[in-house]
């Protein structure tokens, strides 16, 4: 007979004791649990927890969508603070502001009464196309990861969970669920899992979500490489495993298969952690109760540190839709805006403006829908559309007119939405209409890729249209993935990209046009000219895949974004790191501190004046590639390896100092499956993104 407890007695329970350490307590509540709690615990409850055990008093671990806020379907349909989509956030360049960022969402969650956010998305842009590119930091997993580990600390710091996903090579929403990727072990390390292996080690995220799809044959949630040898034994990962929402679905997976990768909860409900599946693999010998205890204690550990175990008076109560969250959604906003082309009409000027028309699809867009685009869908108290914040910055001092050839100056509000709404919604092919997630939608969405790289047709008519009546024809981008703009670019003076910038968009894309602000953000992942010079766009084997085999192919390895663009000198429309500011920059008197690197551990001080040539306050990312000059492999001819962002008034001359790391300039050896540089020249480039490079200066590796 399992004892049952009287509510005093459960709070004696050593396990709710918050003066134990930890792993004592969990050692408790495991002795407690009996084997079908544990069995329980294994599988979600409601979608979105795990199964409260009542008779020992313990709650449920609550979890919910991320990364732009508090998702409204995984939070009762609550409304919390929208926040930028992740591609502003990685265009900032601002380790500071993702802190921040993680700060702020992880209240919401505790607000919420969450302990765990379903987030960051930390996937490498293969492909423009795929729909969640906008859920993404980028295509460099150097960026990637300097951004995400600020990011997940701050979450985690405030005794809030982070989930990074999906575990790996999840690249393209077009199926998903089935789609094989077909890959190289360099490959996948130096590219796909360099992230993940750098915020495992660095920020130790509480947990880490699987990918639908298989890699190299094998599903993501039961694969035991990447799993056990890779995330547990290779990285030291403590936290626990929790599957996509449906990935086990398959009849691949099995009890087994899964337990014995390591997969510690499968969501949303049990299906091979059904209690009669793993009773009879238990019974037969298929699996050990260790293998139980393992992936439970792993669960209750987090359980732990998120507060489940405790009181749950005793938990900060977090802020949800505070006056500060919505500023910092403003800033982070601003500071994530790209200016992509400004022939000087930029920014306004409002002393001498007397008409603006506001045209363009995007003009009066709200974002915040439920599973508007996915599960990152956050609804928010009021979103200002670019329409009411450039009302608001103009009050009465300028008329807004329809017609643009009435117009001082137009503003047209262009880009992409998410799903369902005015896309095309389609399907790849007669091939695929029977399977699940082949959709394109033609926009930012989970679960369906984009169609095209450029814009849908009747708005390359409308700019060429009102370009045709009004010269003076400012392009606002509002999108999650790079856009063709080659048809009408030349046509306009100004494009300003504005991803989706959250509740407070329109204000801070009025203050960036108007100048308020100087913008800064520079672009995380290459615009390409056409789809054709994109890396995974070769072949349809190599994108969407091969339909026969149901297999993707990256054939183009670890040339990835402007690695592949650097090597075969393809110019794309906009590069890696390129952002325009209000001022000019000029770089000067790069220096080392040391001209030698002994091991992968060492690192180098590298040092830069910058300083501000123009006019006006403004803000420059500085960054580092490298280069290996001797190699015993191929190795690309640029590589991100450091980069700052720094402050300047105008005339203001700053030296800038650059930690590098001798692991950051390494490639996945495949010999010792480990990280290598081969003794040799190191070109160090010094530059405002991957194409204008301002300085150069050579380490030597030995
Ligand atoms: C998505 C995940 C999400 C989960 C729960 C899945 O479809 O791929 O990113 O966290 O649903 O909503």
């Amino acid at each position: 007979m399992d004892i049952i407890y009287s509510k005093q007695e459960i709070a004696h329970l050593p396990y709710r004791n918050s003066r134990l350490s930890l792993e004592k307590r969990v050692e408790d509540l495991l002795k407690r649990l009996t084997l079908d709690e544990k069995i329980r615990l294994l599988s979600g409850h409601r979608i979105f927890n795990t199964a409260p055990i009542r008779r020992l008093g313990l709650g449920r671990l609550r979890m919910t969508d991320g990364p732009f806020g508090v998702a409204m379907h995984s939070s009762g349909l609550s409304k919390n603070t929208r926040f930028p989509s992740t591609k502003a956030l990685a265009a900032s360049w601002n380790r500071a502001l993702a802190k921040r960022f993680g700060v702020a969402i992880a209240e919401e969650v505790r607000a919420n009464g969450r302990h765990m956010l379903l987030a960051p998305g930390i996937n490498i842009d293969r492909t423009p196309l795929n729909g969640r590119t906008f859920e993404y930091f980028g295509e460099d997993p150097y960026l990637v990861k300097e951004l995400a580990i600020p990011f997940v600390r701050g979450v985690q710091n405030q005794q809030v969970g982070a989930c990074i996903k999906h575990f790996v090579a999840n690249n393209q929403e077009i199926l998903r669920k089935t789609i094989s990727v077909e890959i190289d072990e360099r490959t996948l390390h130096e590219i796909y899992l360099r992230a993940f292996e750098e915020v495992v080690k660095e920020a130790e995220p509480f947990s880490v979500m699987t990918c639908y799809n298989r890699i190299n044959g094998v599903y993501g949630s039961d694969n035991s490489y990447l799993l056990r040898e890779t995330l547990f034994d290779k990285w030291g990962f403590e936290g626990f495993i929790v599957s996509d929402w449906g990935a086990t679905d398959h009849k691949e997976l099995t009890t087994k298969s899964c337990l014995k990768a390591g997969l510690s909860l499968e969501m949303p409900s049990g299906k091979k952690y059904k209690q009669n599946l793993l009773e009879k693999a238990l019974s037969s010998g298929e699996i050990k109760e260790d293998w139980i205890n393992d992936a439970v204690s792993r669960l209750l550990l987090v359980a732990g540190k998120t507060g489940v175990l405790d009181d749950p008076e005793t938990l900060p109560k977090g802020v949800k839709n505070s006056i500060e969250h919505q500023s910092l959604s403003r800033e982070i906003a601003e500071e994530g805006m790209v200016l992509l082309k400004n022939e000087g009409i930029l920014p306004l000027k409002l002393d001498s403006i007397n008409s603006i028309a506001v045209l363009g699809p995007n003009m009066n867009k709200k974002f915040g829908k439920i599973l508007y685009g996915g599960s990152s869908a956050v609804k928010a108290p009021y979103e200002i559309t670019p329409i009411e914040g450039i009302k608001e910055f103009c009050s009465k001092d300028v008329k807004l007119v329809h017609d643009p050839s009435e117009a001082d100056v137009v503003l047209l509000f262009m880009g992409l939405n998410h799903n369902k709404d005015g896309g095309r919604r389609d399907f790849v092919s007669g091939f695929f209409k029977k399977r699940k997630n082949a959709l394109i939608y033609g926009h930012d969405s989970e679960g369906a890729d984009r169609a095209q790289l450029e814009l849908p047709q009747s708005q390359v008519d409308l700019i060429r249209d009102t370009v045709k009546k009004n010269p003076n024809t400012v392009v606002i981008l509002i999108n999650g993935s790079p856009l063709g703009m080659k048809e009408w670019l030349n046509d306009v003076p100004a494009v300003l990209e504005a991803w989706y910038g959250g509740m407070e968009s329109g204000n801070a894309i009025a203050n960036v046009l108007f100048g308020e602000i100087n913008p800064s953000g520079k672009l995380p992942i290459t615009f390409p000219e056409q789809l054709i010079d994109s890396p995974a766009h070769k072949s349809p084997k190599t994108y969407p895949g091969d339909l026969d085999d149901l297999k993707v192919y990256y054939e183009e390895g670890i040339y990835v974004g402007y690695r592949h663009f650097e090597k075969f000198e393809i110019a794309p429309l906009f590069p890696f790191g390129f952002g325009l500011s209000y001022t000019t920059f000029s770089y000067a008197n790069l220096s080392l501190n040391k001209n030698k690197l002994q091991s992968l551990d060492d690192t180098f001080n590298l040092y830069v004046d910058i300083t501000n040539t123009g006019e006006r306050f403004g803000a420059e990312i500085v960054q580092v590639y490298a280069n290996s000059l001797e190699s015993s492999v191929d190795r690309p001819l640029k590589e991100l390896v450091g980069f700052a962002k720094v402050e300047l008034n105008s005339k203001e001359k700053k030296t800038v100092q650059i930690s590098i790391r001798g692991k950051d300039l390494a490639y996945y050896d495949v010999m010792t499956h480990d990280w290598k540089l081969d003794p040799g020249t190191i070109r160090i480039l010094v530059g405002s993104s991957s194409q204008d490079i301002h300085l150069e200066t050579e380490i030597h590796f030995s």
